[in-house]
């Protein structure tokens, strides 16, 4: 059975429709509808009145409670089906994509969005800033999870779920977005999008607020920590910037001390190396399998350092002989190119996570 989860709040005009809507667009299917309410309106009413006449829908009343995402959670205990959907009670999500969704899921997939940004699909119900805000936000997600990056539309608020795909992991959203909290905490294999057109509200107003986009923000950061590689990636990210800047330091304070900048250079960069190396022992790869010995894991990472350089020496070289490209950007993207291949070479043979019986687990 497909469950549908509706979180509402203070959405008394729309609810009925959507039940007119989803009986059209759901004919033959067995499905259940669950509305989990936070109203402060009269919809808990509207709910209770529809429920009377429609035995495939029931409501949740939350008291004194708040918050989408944990809305959503609560309808999925409550769910009955083995399939679960969350979408909009606005009219903003069409319910004529569910069947497609659901295809999909009878096809094999575990997750399914219905995207906005996939050719065929419109976020027209957005305005102007709104639109860009959600584009932001959907990068700084993508930047930052990397389970995100290959969704097209990760802040969707419209999407489906084989219940295994959540089954007894642990879920503690902040806010808003519970797809976020699900894409890289839940198990599934195959996860599938499907266009949509995003429509205009049909009553009542957005729920969305300032307040949310902070909320969001600490629910990226929150993710973060708790996912092993993205928070591994991110300390190592810290701990290089960090290093910069002891580099910088102890060049400036040498300088002073009249080093020849050559001596000072080396001696400053030989020491930041090992500032780093230090870090990321005792943080980044704190809970990796040491199983060599300290002076055999410092050599191994001298030894990836040096490839990093001649990697951002290469990438440097490419970009400003061949492309052209200003040599401060050619740079960069060297930087960028080393710190990159030096994470992965960390990761994978210094501190040995190659063929990790932990890593080759992890599906995604
Ligand atoms: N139970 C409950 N509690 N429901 C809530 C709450 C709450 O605190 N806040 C909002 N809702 C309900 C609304 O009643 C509506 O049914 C749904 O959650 C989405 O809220 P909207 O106010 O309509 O949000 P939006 O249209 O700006 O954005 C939605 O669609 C986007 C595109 O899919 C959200 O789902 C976004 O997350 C999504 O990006
Ligand atoms: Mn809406």
């Amino acid at each position: 059975m497909l469950s549908i989860v509706v979180p509402t709040y203070n959405e008394n005009r729309t609810v009925c429709l959507l039940i007119d809507q989803l009986e059209e667009a759901l004919r033959g299917l067995p499905y259940e509808v669950i509305f989990v309410d936070d109203s402060s309106d009269d919809t808990p009413n509207v709910l209770q009145a529809i429920c009377a006449g429609h035995p495939r829908v029931r409501y949740i009343h939350r008291q004194g409670e708040r918050g989408l995402a944990t809305a959503v959670l609560e309808g999925f205990r409550a769910a009955r089906g083995a399939v679960l959907a969350v979408m909009d009670a606005d009219l903003q999500h069409p319910p004529e994509v569910l069947p497609i969704m659901y295809r999909e899921i009878q096809d094999g997939a575990d997750v399914v969005i219905a995207s906005r940004h996939l050719p065929g699909g419109d976020d027209g119900g957005l305005h102007g800033i709104r639109k860009v805000v959600s584009r932001t936000a959907g990068l700084i997600g993508k930047a930052a999870l990397r389970r995100l990056r290959s969704v097209t539309d990760p802040m969707s608020g419209f999407f489906m779920i084989r219940r295994r795909v959540v089954d007894g992991v642990c879920l503690n959203p902040v806010g808003w977005k519970i797809l976020i909290e699900i894409v890289v905490k839940g198990r599934y294999a195959r996860l599938v999008e499907v266009p949509y057109t995003f429509r205009p509200r049909a009553a009542n107003e957005s729920k969305m607020s300032p307040a949310e986009m902070f909320n969001y923000l600490r629910h990226v950061a929150r993710l973060v920590m708790q996912s092993p590689d993205d928070r591994r990636f991110w300390l190592f990210a810290m701990v290089g910037m960090s290093g910069v800047a002891v580099n910088t330091l102890l060049f400036s304070l040498l300088g002073r001390w009249n080093v020849i900048p050559e001596t000072a250079a080396f001696v400053s960069g030989s020491l930041a190396m090992i500032w780093n190396f230090a870090w990321n022992c005792g943080l980044t790869w704190r809970d990796a399998p040491h199983a060599d010995p300290l002076a055999v894991t410092f050599a191994k990472y001298v030894v990836v350092a040096l490839i990093g350089i001649v990697v951002n020496l290469a990438v440097l070289s490419m970009f400003y002989r061949l492309l052209d490209i200003p040599k401060e950007w050619a740079n960069l993207t060297g930087i960028i190119g080393g710190a990159l291949v030096n994470y992965r070479l960390n990761d994978r043979w210094t501190w040995r996570r190659w063929g990790n019986k932990r890593a080759r687990m992890r599906i995604s």
